[in-house]
Parts: structure tokens; C-alpha cells; sequence
């Protein structure tokens, strides 16, 4: 585990949030009661199957979700003292890379190839700072070196398919931190890089926060990843978190058995990293959802209980708490 940066200051709360989606099957819940507040300077890890519910939660926060079929049905989304649920599009829209940024999976499709690396970057900055052409310029410059863009002056003028996989990122990285967000979120940034190439992006990621108090949101699936950047974690399942704790209560001490299961599934060193989880049975799909505990199909301690009514939230410590029947 690394040093962290995180202090006590709430930046951002994140309130009963519920965003459903309208499809031909029914009502898709993808997120459904999520709540959990991020400190400045600190890193909280989420983690889950696909499917889950991760990546809504985070297009709500940015309230990128599509709408029609999405809609943000009820919640509260406080950063910096203000809800941005209750903002216009307009005041959204500067808020989106000023305050609160989103970092995507694959940095070719949140790259446009048709432009340069410097235009796309100096686009973002423009767009949420006063400044001269040249100032803008000047500060692009400053991000991609800040990001270890070697040469960057030259390499401003590259279009993305002039760079590999781990350069984009870093592009992707640069435009992400270049209004200074208080908030970064990062879906999944290092999934397509190479093992190498993601250790030094973390890093980078690190340095940043330390330099900055940036507060982060990483979503991931790599539990290694979670050990060496966060110092929180949520386990989401179902729409709903369904565990919270430091990183250390949730290694030491995992106390739902979804968190359990996924623990005991994280790959072996040796084996296919690819293969993320393999616990038994299918995440449930989330227009059609059992009554009761949602892991309760595939949970070796289910109980007759667990099929009837959702567990209640248990305080396990100041830090960490867990929704099961087992716990109560
Ligand atoms: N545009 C959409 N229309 C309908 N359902 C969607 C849409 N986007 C996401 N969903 C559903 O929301 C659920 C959660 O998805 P997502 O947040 O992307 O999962 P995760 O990021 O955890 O893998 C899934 O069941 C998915 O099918
Ligand atoms: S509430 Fe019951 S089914 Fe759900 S995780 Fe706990 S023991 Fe398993
Ligand atoms: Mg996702």
C-alpha cells in the first residue's frame, strides 16, 4: 500500500441514488439506493462484476446518462456544496472537466482521430478557462509534460494513431486533469494497457493526487490494483452497494459473501488475467430481480430469510459495513 494523500474534508456525497433505464424487457435498475462520500486527496476503489452497475453510477455523477431510455429517477449528488442533480445543462456543462472529469476504458474512442493530441487537449482547457490562444497552448503543453509526454512540444502535433496504447492513455490522462478537477474519476483506464506500461500510469495517477489533493474514483476489477491505489473500497452488486470499508477491512476482514467470492476468485499470478471473476451462476439481470438478497441465487450461506426481504445495512466498524442477513 502506498502513502496516502486522503485527509478528512468531504468533497463529494453521493445520496440514494437511483438511475433506471426503460427497455423492451422492462425496467433495468442499473443503479438503485447507491450511497458514499469521497475526502479530498483521497482514492476509493469500486469493484464488481460487468454489468453491475459501476460505470451508470458514474455517468450520473457527470449526468452523462443517456436519456431516453436512462433518467436519473431520485438522489442527491453534492460536490462542493453543490447538488449537481439540481444544476441546468448549461451549469453542468462547467462543471463537467472543471470540478468533476471521467477518464474512460479505451483511450481510442475517447480520443477523436481526426484531430491532433495539442488541439484535443488545449480543447478541453479552453472550454473551461479564460485564457488567450496562447495561453492555452502553453498550458496544453503543461499537461502533456506533466504526464510524462517525452518531447511533448513536437508530439502536440501527432494525431492519436501516431501513439501507442500507453501515450494515448496518458493523453487521456492529460485532458482529464487539465482544468485541475477536485474529482477524477477513472473507469477502468488501465484495462487494455500492458501490465509495464499500467504501473507507471498508476503511478503517474499517484503523483498527481499528492501534487494536487485531487480525490479519485477508480473502478476497476484488479483487487492489485485496489491494494496499491485506494484507500476505500466499495463492492457494488446489483445496482447497490452491498459492502464499504478502508482497504484493510476489506482484505482482512470481507465480510459479504459477494466480497468473499470475488477475493477467492481474483486470478492466480500465473493464470489469465483476463479471466476476471469466475464465481458461480450469472449476475442477476436487473429488470428481472429475485425479491430479497440479489446474491442470494448464487451465495453458499443463503438462508430461507435471505430469499424474502433485502438484508439490512450492518455496521461492522466506524469504516465498514455490509447488506446481510448473515451479519444481522
Ligand atoms: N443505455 C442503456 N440502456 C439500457 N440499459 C443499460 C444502458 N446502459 C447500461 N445499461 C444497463 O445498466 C446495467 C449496469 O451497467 P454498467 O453500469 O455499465 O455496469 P458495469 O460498469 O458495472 O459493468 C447493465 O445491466 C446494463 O445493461
Ligand atoms: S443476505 Fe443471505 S443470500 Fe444475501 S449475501 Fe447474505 S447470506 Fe447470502
Ligand atoms: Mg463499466
Amino acid at each position: 500500500m502506498v502513502e496516502s494523500a486522503a485527509t478528512q474534508e468531504i468533497i463529494l456525497e453521493v445520496e440514494d441514488l437511483r438511475t433506471y433505464f426503460r427497455t423492451r424487457f422492462g425496467t433495468v435498475k442499473a443503479v438503485d439506493g447507491v450511497s458514499f462520500n469521497l475526502r479530498k486527496g483521497e482514492t476509493l476503489g469500486i469493484v464488481g462484476e460487468s454489468g453491475c452497475g459501476k460505470s451508470v453510477t458514474m455517468l450520473s455523477m457527470m449526468r452523462l446518462v443517456p436519456i431516453p431510455p436512462g433518467r436519473i429517477v431520485s438522489g442527491k449528488i453534492v460536490l462542493d456544496g453543490e447538488d449537481l442533480l439540481q444544476l441546468s445543462e448549461g451549469e453542468m456543462t462547467k462543471i463537467r472537466g472543471s470540478k468533476i472529469a471521467l477518464i474512460i476504458q479505451d483511450p481510442m474512442t475517447s480520443l477523436n482521430p481526426v484531430f491532433t493530441i495539442g488541439s484535443q487537449v488545449a480543447e478541453a482547457i479552453r472550454l473551461h478557462q479564460n485564457l488567450s490562444k496562447k495561453g492555452v497552448m502553453a498550458q496544453a503543453l503543461e499537461v502533456l509534460r506533466k504526464v510524462n509526454i517525452p518531447a511533448a512540444e513536437s508530439r502536440m502535433r501527432d494525431y492519436p494513431h501516431q501513439m501507442s496504447g500507453g501515450m494515448r492513455q496518458r493523453v487521456v490522462g492529460a485532458i482529464g486533469i487539465s482544468c485541475e478537477p477536485m474529482v477524477l474519476i477513472a473507469d477502468e483506464p488501465t484495462t487494455s494497457l500492458d501490465v509495464t506500461i499500467q504501473a507507471q500510469y498508476l503511478k503517474l495517477l499517484k503523483d498527481i493526487q499528492r501534487e494536487s489533493d485531487l480525490s479519485i474514483i477508480f473502478i476497476t476489477h484488479d483487487f492489485g490494483i485496489v491494494a496499491k491505489m485506494c484507500d476505500r473500497v466499495a463492492v457494488m452488486y446489483a445496482g447497490k452497494i452491498v459492502e464499504m470499508g478502508s482497504v484493510r477491512d476489506i482484505f482482512n476482514n470481507p465480510s459479504h459473501p459477494y466480497t468473499e467470492a470475488l477475493l477467492a476468485s481474483v486470478p492466480k499470478m500465473e493464470e489469465d488475467v483476463e479471466r476476471l471473476y469466475s464465481i458461480e451462476g450469472q449476475p442477476p439481470t436487473l429488470h428481472d430481480l429475485p425479491e430479497g438478497c440479489p446474491f442470494a441465487p448464487r451465495c453458499q450461506y443463503v438462508m430461507d430469510h435471505c430469499r424474502t426481504e433485502y438484508p439490512v445495512q450492518v455496521d461492522l466498524s466506524e469504516s465498514h459495513y455490509a447488506a446481510c442477513w448473515r451479519l444481522a
